[in-house]
């Protein structure tokens, strides 16, 4: 009896013995193809860690977003995917700090009241797609520029974000670390126009500004008028018009990942980004969103681009996107 009982014994350790190192097995396996997810990615988007210590804390980093990004799509309870993006290596604070540039309205003086020549508008088109006609904070400013330009010209220009970064020392909008896109449209109405980016190509840092380019004018703004605040409806009949500058809460993971489909949250209404509102539309299950270019490149997103949801219950838009919103005009 007591042997049988014995090598019941033995027999159940085995047993866990065996489960154990199956366990480990798979772990290794798992961490294994992680690596090699890894070096794929680091391959990709061309990163060069400073040394072994660095690419372990990366490696580290990497595999939490991994982990993150895919029990988010296998939840499969939102109507948008997410990604392993350029951004994969970063921690959500890292990237919160690196990419937003962006100040709050707060900080800045108060620009002048305008008006909103689009307040009287009564029919909007179902859609409005300003991609098909057509960082921080210059590139929206520059994306609204460029589109009154192809609206009153007829001429597609590709305008100099980098002139807005190196030349507009207004003390607000130093650069990449902050600014608005209203101050923005000032400096074009000041400096009397804004060059090509071809002249004034983007390097994404601030340097010094190049006066001769600054000089050069291939497309000019006369003013810039406010989307009244709070308003969904109002921001519809000014994009329906025109693109618009919006500002956003642009920090969370989700933001950081977003890959593809109608972006629902999660976001607040801290605004830290400036982004340019292209269009909007309706999906074929009926939802309502605001079709968004973004400035971290075609890997992030839909091309570049992001669907937001629309005429949401909070009169502030989804991420805010109903807060701030401005535009220039011809
Ligand atoms: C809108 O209509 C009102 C009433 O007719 C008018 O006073 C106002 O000037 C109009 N606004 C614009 C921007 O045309």
């Amino acid at each position: 009896m007591a042997s049988t009982h014995q090598g019941q014994c033995i027999f159940a350790l085995f047993l866990i013995l065996v489960v154990l190192a199956s366990q480990v097995m798979s772990r290794n396996l798992h961490d294994a193809s992680l690596t090699q997810t890894h070096e794929e990615w680091i391959a990709k988007y061309g990163k060069v860690y400073k040394d072994a210590a660095e690419k372990e804390r990366r490696f580290n980093i990497f595999n939490g977003n991994v982990k993150f990004i895919e029990s988010f799509n296998a939840a499969g309870n939102r109507p948008y995917k997410l990604s392993i993006n350029e951004f994969a290596d970063q921690t959500n604070e890292e990237f919160k700090a690196s990419r937003n540039g962006y100040r709050s309205p707060r900080l800045l003086r108060i620009t002048k009241e305008a008006s909103f020549r689009y307040e009287n508008v009564t029919a909007v088109p179902a859609s409005m797609d300003w991609i098909k006609k057509g960082s921080c904070w210059a590139f929206s400013t520059v994306a609204a520029t460029e589109g009154i330009t192809q609206l009153t010209t007829g001429k597609l220009i590709s305008l100099s974000e980098q002139e807005l970064v190196d030349c507009d020392n207004n003390g607000e909008d130093q650069g990449c670390e902050g600014g608005l896109m209203e101050n923005g449209f000032e400096f074009i109405i000041q400096n009397g126009g804004i060059t090509t980016e071809a002249n004034y190509p983007y390097q994404g840092a601030d340097g010094t500004c190049n006066t001769k380019e600054e000089a050069s004018h291939a497309a000019k703004i006369n003013g810039y008028e406010k989307v009244p605040a709070n308003s969904e409806n109002a921001l519809l009949k000014a994009v329906a018009n025109q693109p618009i500058s919006v500002s956003i809460e642009a920090s969370g993971s989700a933001f950081q990942f977003y890959s593809s489909g109608v972006f629902t949250g999660e976001c607040g209404t801290m605004l830290d980004h400036g982004v340019t509102a292209v269009g909007y539309g309706t999906t074929s299950d009926g939802t309502k969103y605001w079709l968004v270019k973004n400035s971290w490149g075609t890997s992030w997103g839909e091309e570049g681009y992001i669907r937001m949801q629309r005429d949401i219950k909070a009169k502030e838009g989804l991420c805010g996107i109903a807060m701030d919103s401005s535009y220039p005009t011809a």
